[in-house]
């Protein structure tokens, strides 16, 4: 018998039929099929069954099944926000208004604020706090029909630290429904400790005095391959280093400049790539070609926009070039404070040259494919986890339009209707 059944819809995203070997890329990423007037069946934690109205099974449905009238809406998979820095202490407020004022992120960064700024706070917080603050915005995302959260350590900078965000960041996918994916970024930028000794002195100690502590912990290492951070070979040796202790690797990379991050860790085989605002379409085109389309380029239009910049990532090129491409918020205190990963869809269309429907792609099947957990979740697919959204909207180009507002009405997040 079937536990839930959404029924009604106007329209069903479901995202599947696709290649089960790579992410969605080229025309392929706006070109799947819709279901009109259609349900989606879930028994347990898995759905059971997708299709239009006129095939559901009625003898599925008994008094224990639970009915969600869909009419009039939009059924798609729970958004997957492959991209977050979810745990940190304070907030970055203070800077916001020096940003208004005209100084840039590298800036702030060179003069001991930005991330060495959370960096402190985050040292200050008591374990305790670190992860009900997680568990706030994990709520938060809930709220926006996110239902699987990467999280990226980052703003500890020594092993103790660092190994309590990786612990936090776990503890809170254990906690509430949402699944948490975390992912090691202590490698984010080289703390006050070891400004004397540079940035090859500190991924050393990360791979000597941390990372062994992290297998099984955390499936993803990540660096910031940037001015001000960490250059280019030293990014390259440190992914060499993780990938060979059996990490996947993803990378922070032409965010602010091109420095050749994005190809050197697709060629190490990087599940993603991320930002990218650098990145030209031509370098875009090889990582397509040498890959064979298996890395993902993550997109972060919010994050250019909060820091007043001109250069979006050129995502329409990208797409006709055919690399795979996820979108993400990016969410963290300094770069995006913001949770509204809807919104970021609408930017994606409106300066990046997405279709809504790429879009929506972008941020449930391939961000589930930028976690390497395409198998189980990102689209409405018998066998997967039940995470299934019903929207407030009618049609699947109504999602970007409506500008930053919020068209979760209903979450089920493996079978079970989120509170909200
Ligand atoms: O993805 N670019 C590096 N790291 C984050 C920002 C972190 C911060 O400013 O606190 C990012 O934008
Ligand atoms: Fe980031």
């Amino acid at each position: 018998m079937y536990t839930l059944v959404l029924q009604h819809a106007a329209q069903v995203l479901t995202l599947a039929g696709a290649d089960s070997h790579r992410p969605l890329a080229g025309a392929d990423l706006g070109s799947w099929h819709i279901i009109e007037n259609g349900y989606v069946a879930c028994r347990g934690t898995q759905i059971a069954a997708v299709g239009p109205m006129s095939e559901l099974d009625a003898t599925q449905i008994d008094a224990d099944t639970q009915l969600i009238d869909a009419t009039g809406r939009v059924v798609m998979p729970g958004l997957v926000e492959c991209h977050t820095h979810l745990v940190f202490g304070g907030n970055r407020a203070h800077e916001f208004e020096r940003k208004l004022r005209g100084e840039s992120y590298l800036d702030i960064l060179a003069s001991g604020g930005g991330i060495l700024s959370t960096v402190r706070q985050t040292r200050a917080a008591s374990e305790e706090e670190l992860l009900a603050n997680a568990l706030h915005h994990l709520e938060g995302f809930g709220r926006y029909g996110v239902t699987t959260v990467e999280a990226k350590s980052g703003y500890g900078l020594d092993r103790d630290t660092e190994l309590r965000l990786v612990r936090v960041a776990r503890a809170a996918g254990r906690q509430q429904p949402l699944r948490v994916v975390p992912t090691f970024l202590g490698a984010h930028v080289v703390p006050p400790e070891f400004k004397a000794a540079g940035p090859r002195a500190y991924v050393d100690f990360i791979l000597h005095d941390v990372l062994s502590d992290l297998k099984g912990e955390a499936a993803f290492v990540d660096i910031f391959c940037e001015e001000g951070a960490f250059p280019l070979d030293v990014s390259r040796y440190y992914l060499e280093q993780a990938h060979k202790m059996g990490f996947g690797l993803k990378i922070h990379a032409e965010q602010l400049h091109d420095l050749g991050g994005c190809e050197m860790a697709a060629a190490l085989g990087a599940t993603s790539v991320d930002h990218c605002d650098y990145l030209t379409p031509e370098a875009a085109a090889r990582i397509a070609q040498q890959t064979e389309g298996r890395t993902v380029a993550v997109l972060l239009p919010l994050v250019p926009l909060f820091l007043r910049q001109e250069k979006y990532a050129p995502g329409r090129q990208f797409i006709d070039n055919g690399l795979p491409l996820a979108l993400g918020t990016d969410f963290n205190p300094g770069s995006c404070p913001s949770k509204n990963l809807w919104l970021a869809l609408s930017v994606a269309c409106l300066k990046m040259g997405f279709t809504p429907k790429e879009a929506v792609a972008a941020a449930t099947l391939n961000a589930a494919w930028a976690l390497n957990l395409a198998p189980e979740i990102g689209s409405l697919e018998v066998g997967k986890r039940a995470d299934v959204l019903v929207l407030n909207v009618g049609s699947v180009s109504e999602i970007p339009y409506w500008l930053g507002e919020n068209p979760v009405r209903e979450v089920i997040v493996g079978g079970q209707v989120l509170a909200t």
